[in-house]
């Protein structure tokens, strides 16, 4: 059993990760500001682990705060999900993206530093590709400009903790690139909770579908795709929560091959924008509501993930379907409005 610290551990993906951590025998320890989540997350990890994680609420962005933290706790690894992560919201105010997204990296680093925790696992994103020249994206696909200051935030990430990798000789980091991540857990107990109008299109799919939104917008039906639609790696969050453990206990057994890597997660397939409006309508019987919208700012034609280097090296698969993943985004949605 070892001790991981899992920062913005109330979150989507946090949450669920989470959950397997405890599952697999480790203990959590959760440091999340709940400037997007709940506190009830707490008690939904507690029912679906059996143990509830410690929880302290603070921004990483107080580095003092941090220092305490790591004081206090013998941590083995850290895995640092906490960030802002709205595309469009990082164009409008870049600063509030460095000071969460990179700030506060920088004082979990110098924490770790001081107190001699060397494992981090960082939630980097499939964005850092851009729109690549070649598919599948491999994690040698070279990373282009960013497009957005969120985007940028991801590149700079995994920079400084290189950077770090090579000022000392015992940390030791893997970025994990996720491709998009959807769905729920299978108990329909835990998923994602968008503050706000969704950005992203699988929970706008399920409030439109339980009438929280009038229709749905497919963001450009022109695109050099076969159904003119977008195509996403859409992967599921619990095999994202997964690669997790794998990752961080790669690097507690010593059985890393540098002090830095970097593995894509991703399903291997793409999937357009009306394959996922398919599959949801079909695996849930409810017809969404939805009309051809102009081409989004920013969005890329397609990507998908080579998963080779995760499969063979960090060995993890992905192994939940696209209707897997409609299905249990839906159990959740419908888990909230009985709930509400
Ligand atoms: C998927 C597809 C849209 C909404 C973004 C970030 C990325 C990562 C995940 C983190 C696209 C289309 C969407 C809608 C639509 N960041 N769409 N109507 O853009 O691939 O990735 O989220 O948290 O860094 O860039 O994901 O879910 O927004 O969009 O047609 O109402 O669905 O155009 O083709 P994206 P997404």
């Amino acid at each position: 059993m070892s001790k991981i610290l899992v920062t913005g551990g109330t979150g989507y993906i946090g949450s669920h990760t989470a959950i397997e951590l405890i599952k697999s025998g480790h203990e959590v320890l959760i440091i999340d500001d709940l400037s997007n989540s709940k506190i009830e997350a707490l008690d939904i990890i507690e029912k679906l682990s059996g143990k509830r994680p410690v929880f302290e609420q603070f921004k990483l962005r107080d580095s003092a705060k941090v220092d305490d933290f790591f004081e206090e706790y013998d941590i083995d690894a850290v895995i640092h999900f906490a960030a802002s992560k709205a595309v469009g919201e990082s164009v409008a105010f870049p600063m509030k993206y460095y000071k969460n997204n990179l700030v506060s990296l920088a004082n979990v680093v110098d924490a770790m530093s001081v107190n001699n925790v060397k494992n981090i696992v960082f939630s980097s994103s499939a964005t850092v590709y851009g729109q690549p020249d070649k598919l599948p994206a491999t994690e040698e696909t070279p990373i282009l400009p960013a497009e957005s200051p969120y985007g940028n935030t991801k590149q700079i990430g995994e920079e400084m903790l290189l950077d770090q990798t090579k000022a000392s000789d015992t940390f030791t980091a893997i970025a994990l690139r996720y491709f998009n991540p959807i769905g729920a857990h299978e108990s329909g107990e835990n998923g994602e909770l968008p503050m706000g109008t969704p950005n992203n299109l699988m929970p706008f799919i399920t409030q439109t579908a339980i009438g929280l939104r009038d229709e749905l917008k497919i963001f450009g039906d022109d695109y050099n795709t076969p159904d003119g639609t977008a195509v996403r790696d859409y992967i599921h969050v619990v095999d994202i929560a997964k690669a997790h453990i794998k990752a961080v206990e790669r690097m507690i057994d010593g059985k890393t091959e540098s002090q830095f890597e970097v593995f894509n997660l991703g399903t291997g397939k793409g999937f357009s924008v009306k394959q996922v409006i398919e599959s949801f309508e079909k695996t849930t019987g409810v017809n969404l509501n939805y009309s051809i919208a102009p081409r989004r700012i920013g969005d890329v034609e397609q990507i998908y993930a080579s998963t080779e280097k995760a499969n063979e090296i960090l060995g993890w698969r992905a192994d939940k379907t696209l209707d897997e993943m409609t299905l249990s985004a839906w159990k959740w949605e419908k888990h909230l409005k009985e709930n509400k």
